[in-house]
Formats: structure tokens, C-alpha cells, sequence
């Protein structure tokens, strides 16, 4: 068949084209399946604890991820501002993964223990009482409502049924984890952990 007969056949056209990016596509995606190092975790990630799993659930509820990525890319001036480039092994146990690409805000993959909890709390409530120029918005309320002990024990019950190493001790003793704490109380467990089994460098 002759090249003007495809150019001026969209059937063709488009049926070729499909096969071409197919086989691009799949080049690049078959093999990430069979990869250890994009389905082991990195030495030292395990499943979030029931306080920074209810965390990172608020979140994904609040939208965090409208503004701030999590994964740190290749390029030098990234890595000297945030840390270590991202690896696959860190997010092994992200259902779903945060690592994003809108970055309103900084990228949030290696804040865990930049700054004290006291600091977290003071800018969630109200970020201009310590970034006087932000434009993130309070999360006032976080502080009033209580975890939810409920909803913590079946998300570790399903994680645990697609495959996360979770106990049925962890699972019995999570509402016990999360009583009496607050969801601001468990954003900042989860923002304080995050990026703590990166490599170092
Ligand atoms: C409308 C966009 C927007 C949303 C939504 C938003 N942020 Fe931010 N965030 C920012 C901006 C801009 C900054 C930089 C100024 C500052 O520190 O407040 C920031 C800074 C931060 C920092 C400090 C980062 C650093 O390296 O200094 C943390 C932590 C943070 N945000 C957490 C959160 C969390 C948790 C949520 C969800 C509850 C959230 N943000 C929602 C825009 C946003």
C-alpha cells in the first residue's frame, strides 16, 4: 500500500496510528510490571500506621493535592531544594499515589520533620500567621473534628484485602491508635512522615 493511500484514508490513518503508539505504549509499560524495584518497597516503608493513614485520607479529602505534588524529579535545582529524587519503592503503599504534577504550593515529598508540629499546626489553621505572602487556605476546622476510628479500621481492612501487610492486631488496635486525636492531628503524623525512608543525599 502506498504512502498517499494511507494519507488520504483516515480509516487507515487512524487504525495505523493506533498501532504505532500501541507498540510505543507498550515498550515502556510491559516491562514496569516485572521491575522489582517499582513494586518492592524501599528498606524501611511499611503501610502508613492507623493515625498517618487517617491523614493522608483528610489529604485526599481536602484537596491537598490541587496545589502540592509529591514526587521530586531528576533535575538538579529540584534536588538541591527538596532532597533525593523520588523512587518507585517509596510510594509502594500510596493508594492512590499523590505524586502529581500542580505545584501552587512546594512539593510536599520530603517535609516530613522539616519543620515542628507546633509550626504544621499554626500554618494549617491559618498559613499567613507564619507565610505572611501564602495563599493556601486555613483548615480551621481539622482541629474540632475527631479522627473517625470506624472508617480508619475498613481502610486498613481493605488495603489489607488488595494486599498491604497489615495485621489483624494493627487493625483490631487502630481505634485505640486514632481516640481522641483530631484529623489535624492526623494530617500532621502523616505530613511528618512523609519522606522519612527516602535515601539519604
Ligand atoms: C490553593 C493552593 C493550596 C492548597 C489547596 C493547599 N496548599 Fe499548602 N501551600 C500552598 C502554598 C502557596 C504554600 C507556600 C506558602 C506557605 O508556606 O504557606 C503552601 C505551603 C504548604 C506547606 C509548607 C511547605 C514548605 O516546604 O514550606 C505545607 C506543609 C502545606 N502547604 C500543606 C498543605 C496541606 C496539608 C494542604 C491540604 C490540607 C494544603 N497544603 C493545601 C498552597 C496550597
Amino acid at each position: 500500500m502506498s504512502h498517499e493511500k494511507i494519507e488520504t484514508n483516515i480509516g487507515w490513518m487512524a487504525l495505523l496510528i493506533a498501532v504505532v503508539i500501541s507498540f510505543g505504549g507498550l515498550a515502556e509499560i510491559v516491562p514496569l510490571m516485572y521491575q522489582a524495584e517499582t513494586v518492592k518497597p524501599l528498606p524501611g516503608v511499611k503501610p502508613y500506621p492507623a493515625l498517618q493513614l487517617a491523614g493522608r485520607d483528610i489529604y485526599i479529602r481536602e484537596g491537598c493535592y490541587n496545589c502540592h505534588s509529591q514526587m521530586v524529579r531528576t533535575l538538579r535545582h529540584e534536588t538541591e531544594r527538596y532532597g533525593h529524587y523520588s523512587l518507585a519503592g517509596e510510594s509502594v503503599y500510596d493508594r492512590p499515589f499523590q505524586w502529581g504534577s500542580k505545584r501552587t504550593g512546594p512539593d510536599l515529598a520530603r517535609i516530613g520533620g522539616r519543620y515542628s508540629d507546633d509550626w504544621h499546626r499554626v500554618h494549617l489553621i491559618n498559613p499567613r500567621d507564619v507565610v505572611p505572602v501564602s495563599n493556601m487556605p486555613g483548615y480551621p476546622f481539622l482541629a474540632e473534628a475527631a479522627v473517625n476510628p470506624v472508617a480508619v479500621a475498613r481502610n486498613m481492612r481493605a488495603l489489607q484485602t488488595l494486599g498491604d501487610p497489615y495485621t489483624d492486631e494493627e487493625i483490631e488496635n487502630s481505634a485505640a491508635d486514632v481516640a481522641g486525636k483530631t484529623e489535624l492531628d492526623a494530617l500532621i503524623a502523616y505530613l511528618q512522615a512523609l519522606g522519612k525512608n527516602a535515601p539519604k543525599g
